[in-house]
């Protein structure tokens, strides 16, 4: 069974409710789970499996509690090809910039090297009024692979 890290980004709470959900069936299926609501790089494993669930603010901008973790990464992080990870991006279509601060984490990792397991897994507020149940199906769909 795996070490997980979830990192959140969130403003108004949905992302916290979806990361509470797949923590729930992460740790039923064994898997030792960690959330990560105002993540810093010196918390967090690269040797763990990362699950980054985050919301977009502003503009496609990412929450201000995960921009400190996305700048310090930027900043000074060394490749980290061993690192594997899933991410969710929650979001509105009816902005222009959809989903923008996901699609900005994920090519952060990607840029360092990290190993996505599965599509970036997108949002939309105005289609589903409960984000967990897309978000629970979407884990099954590759839970196994962690
Ligand atoms: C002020 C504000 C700005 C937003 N900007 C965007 C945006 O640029 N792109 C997008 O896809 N969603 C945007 N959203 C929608 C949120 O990302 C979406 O409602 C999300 O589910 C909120 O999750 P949270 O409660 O975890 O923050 C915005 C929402 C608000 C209130």
């Amino acid at each position: 069974m795996a070490a997980v890290d979830i990192i959140i980004g969130s403003v108004y709470g949905s992302s916290v409710l979806v990361a509470e959900t797949l923590e729930q069936a992460l740790t039923e299926a064994g898997h030792r789970v960690q959330l990560h609501e105002d993540a810093v790089l010196a918390d967090l494993d690269a040797d763990h499996f990362w699950l980054v669930i985050t919301s977009t603010t502003g503009q496609g901008d990412l929450p201000p509690n995960l921009l400190p973790l996305f700048e310090e990464m930027r900043e000074c992080c060394p490749p980290m090809p061993q690192l594997r990870y899933a991410l969710v991006a929650l979001g509105d279509s009816s902005y222009d910039n959809f989903c923008g601060g996901g699609r900005q984490f994920d090519e952060l990792l990607q840029e360092l090297q990290a190993q996505a397991v599965v599509e970036r897994l997108q949002l939309d507020a105005t289609e589903t009024l409960d984000p967990e149940e897309p978000a629970l199906a979407w884990l099954k769909g590759w839970m196994t692979q962690i």
